[in-house]
């Protein structure tokens, strides 16, 4: 897609993508590109297969073991693969059922309203499942062992499928056809559920009358700030003279759950929700204005892309204007962390964990008692950060609240001899210093990007999902693609220019220390099809057709120690002609990186965050936006959704039904442990 003109998108997933097209951030960072060019010459830095020539030569060559090549690997998994493709239903693998556990509309109050997707309000909304389910959280639940406390964040709205009479891109004609009462729809539709589970029958339904049951939203949860970074004149705006009392949360993507029983909902593509009323002359076309805005926060809206105009939340709610609320953007793009047991806590926002399109924020506890939360900013040439609280964890469950409110953020810079450094952004330390226009560590966080820019940090391709192990000390880092890497801009940790699958990082904290200043890393897998060379993928060769994926986005790590991958490919699906899925990937032994497939999802959807029960009995998959992404390459249909004419009714299948975002539960038709 080009740069120069504005793209339209067939709904709002493929705005998401195509967003980052258009780079908020040019990079300058001396790269470790320098090194390979040193070594190999410009011209011989390209993708595809001599890109595994130079990777192998410089990571010592031999990535994975004969044995392997030979199909003799020692996987921890033990199940039958499914068979990779695309089609309107949901497939697991033999011997498992996946089930429908919750589907946007369904309700999670004894009083709420039945779904009815023709006359849905925002009062219907606020008491059932919201839109586009992603990140789940589990929690036991100390008096009712059998239960289950769930929150799963809902990303995003998808109007052009959720309302009737909609054109297929609302966008397309500055979205002339939203009304007030759609748009109070989409905000209520956004943000967190919380629901008590319990098991029946071997089958998890919500308890519809538990007390901890919650809807937390983007139109009317009051929330709190905390950090370095509350009250500071750029969260101010006239609603909220303190700059510490915000309402609402936006695009909660990935997540993470704290090892003292809270649940934390990361902020991603926050500044698609912002507006102007200013419009510029585009090719001949008048559109809405995204540059040059923000007065003297215009570096800041710049590197932050605001305001995309993605929603037009702006022209019905004036907050959602940067005309009229310039600091509103401020207000977002944080971790913000919710106590799932007290229906009536307010939610905080925490700034010292920096602001950033945060993918997710997964917790481990160190050895020496410190809390570190890991989250990768997604967007093309962004980076990977990690946070240290100053605080250890103690029995003190409210003590523990606080802990993410004070501590050290870094950022990351990936070595080309396999070290990565963790560089501090402190105020008045490195570049980071008046003299440099630095002056304050609230501006620090609100603007880290710009700091993280300013020490060197490495420009990543799209840092996804960052999960730490418990078990092994490694993290494992998902970068989805990033089709804007230029040849000059290949670096060993993004070895491949126009990267349109992703690759998987492998971080190792020495002696399991999370708070060490240098970790060592690798690429354990360049995604993509093995049988075209051009592609410079790197597997297992042990991996099957079925089992090799594109853009890893996802991913958690099981009771046993497992890594579990889940992928978005956006509208470029059909690139791999394989739906988007959930995949077991081999870490370790012989078998190290090898992947097979065990669930996908239907045309037109993206798998989430996924989540394993305790007993590892169950995984619950998160399957959103059906029917919307890439539809017009699906043979037979070819043409983009609309709520009347949508490419699947899953998981309904009912001809008054459109799709529904919805949680998939899935388990052993035997019962057992999920995997083998
Ligand atoms: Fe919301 Fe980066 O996926
Ligand atoms: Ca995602
Ligand atoms: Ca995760």
């Amino acid at each position: 897609m080009s740069n120069s003109s504005e793209p339209s998108f067939s709904n709002k997933a493929e705005a998401f993508e195509a967003f980052d097209d258009i780079p908020t951030h040019t990079v300058e960072t001396a790269t470790i590109g320098d090194v390979i060019q040193q070594r190999f010459g410009r011209r011989d830095v390209l993708k595809g297969a001599l890109a595994v020539t130079t990777v192998s030569y410089l990571m010592g060559g031999g990535a994975f073991s004969a044995s392997a090549a030979a199909g003799n690997t020692s996987s921890m998994f033990d199940f039958k693969e499914l068979q990779a493709g695309v089609d309107a239903n949901h497939h697991i693998a033999e011997g498992y059922q996946a089930e429908i556990l919750l589907r946007w509309g369904d309700g999670l109050f004894e009083d709420s309203d039945v779904f009815d997707p023709r006359a849905q309000t925002a009062a219907s909304q606020h008491r059932q499942f919201g839109y586009n389910n992603d990140y789940i959280g589990v929690f036991r639940i100390s008096d009712r062992p059998g239960n289950l406390l769930m929150c799963v964040n809902h990303e995003y709205t998808s109007p052009e499928v959720m309302f009737s009479g909609l054109t297929a891109s609302p966008k397309d004609n500055d979205f002339v056809e939203i009304t007030d009462q759609m748009v109070d729809v989409e905000m209520a539709a956004h943000g967190v559920s919380i629901v008590e589970l319990e098991q029946q029958d071997g089958k998890w339904r919500p308890v519809t009358t538990s007390p901890l049951n919650r809807r937390i939203s983007a139109a009317n949860t009051e929330m709190s700030a905390d950090g370095p970074a509350a009250g500071h004149p750029r969260l101010q705006t006239s609603a909220d003279p303190s700059g510490k009392r915000i309402i609402g949360t936006l695009n909660n993507c990935a997540g993470g759950v704290t090892p003292w029983g809270t649940y934390l909902a990361a902020e991603e593509n926050f500044h698609g929700y912002f507006w102007t009323d200013q419009m510029e002359d585009r090719d001949g076309k008048q559109v809405r204005r995204k540059k040059g805005l923000g007065g003297d926060q215009a570096d800041s809206y710049a590197r932050y892309g605001v305001p995309a105009n993605w929603y037009n939340w702006g022209a019905h709610q004036p907050r959602f204007n940067v005309d009229r609320e310039p600091n509103e953007p401020n207000r977002f793009g944080w971790v913000v962390e919710i106590d799932p047991f007290d229906a009536s806590s307010t939610p905080v926002k925490h700034t010292a964990l920096g602001r950033f399109r945060h993918e997710g924020c997964e917790c481990v506890v160190n050895s020496d008692g410190h809390a570190v939360v890991y989250s990768g900013d997604d967007a093309r040439f962004e980076y990977v950060y990690r946070f240290v609280s100053a605080g250890k964890v103690s029995d003190d469950r409210e003590a523990n609240k606080t802990l993410l409110s004070q501590g050290t953020l870094s950022v990351a810079r990936f070595n080309a001899n396999g070290t990565v450094d963790w560089l501090p952004l402190i105020y008045g330390t490195g570049a980071l210093v008046p003299e440099n226009g630095w002056e304050s560590q609230a501006q620090v966080l609100i603007d880290a990007r710009l700091a993280a820019k300013a020490l060197g940090a490495t420009p990543m391709d799209r840092p996804e999902d960052v999960q730490p192990s418990e078990q092994t000390g490694k993290i494992y880092i998902m970068l989805t693609n990033n089709n804007k890497r230029e040849q000059d801009q290949v670096d060993e940790a993004n070895p491949r220019a126009e990267n349109l699958f992703g690759h998987i990082i492998e971080m190792t904290a020495p002696e399991r220390n999370h708070t060490a200043d240098q970790f060592t890393w690798q690429i354990m897998i360049r995604c993509g099809d093995p049988s075209v060379a051009e592609v410079g993928s790197l597997w297992n060769p042990a991996t099957s057709a079925n089992g090799w994926f594109g853009s890893p986005d996802n991913c958690t790590i099981d009771g046993a120690g497992r890594l579990w991958v889940a992928t978005d490919q956006g509208k470029n699906w059909h690139k791999t002609g394989k739906a988007d899925g959930f995949y077991a990937v081999d870490t370790d032994g012989d078998a190290r990186g090898t992947s097979r497939l065990f669930f996908r999802v239907p045309l037109g959807a993206e798998m989430c965050g996924p989540c394993f029960t305790p007993d590892m009995e169950t995984v619950f998959l998160p399957v959103q936006h059906p029917g919307t992404d890439g539809t017009e390459e699906f043979p037979g249909f070819e043409r983009a959704s609309t709520f009347e004419d949508p490419a699947t009714r899953w998981p309904d299948f009912s001809a008054d039904m459109p799709p529904r975002p919805s949680i998939v539960a899935a388990r052993k038709k035997a019962g057992g442990r999920i995997g083998g």
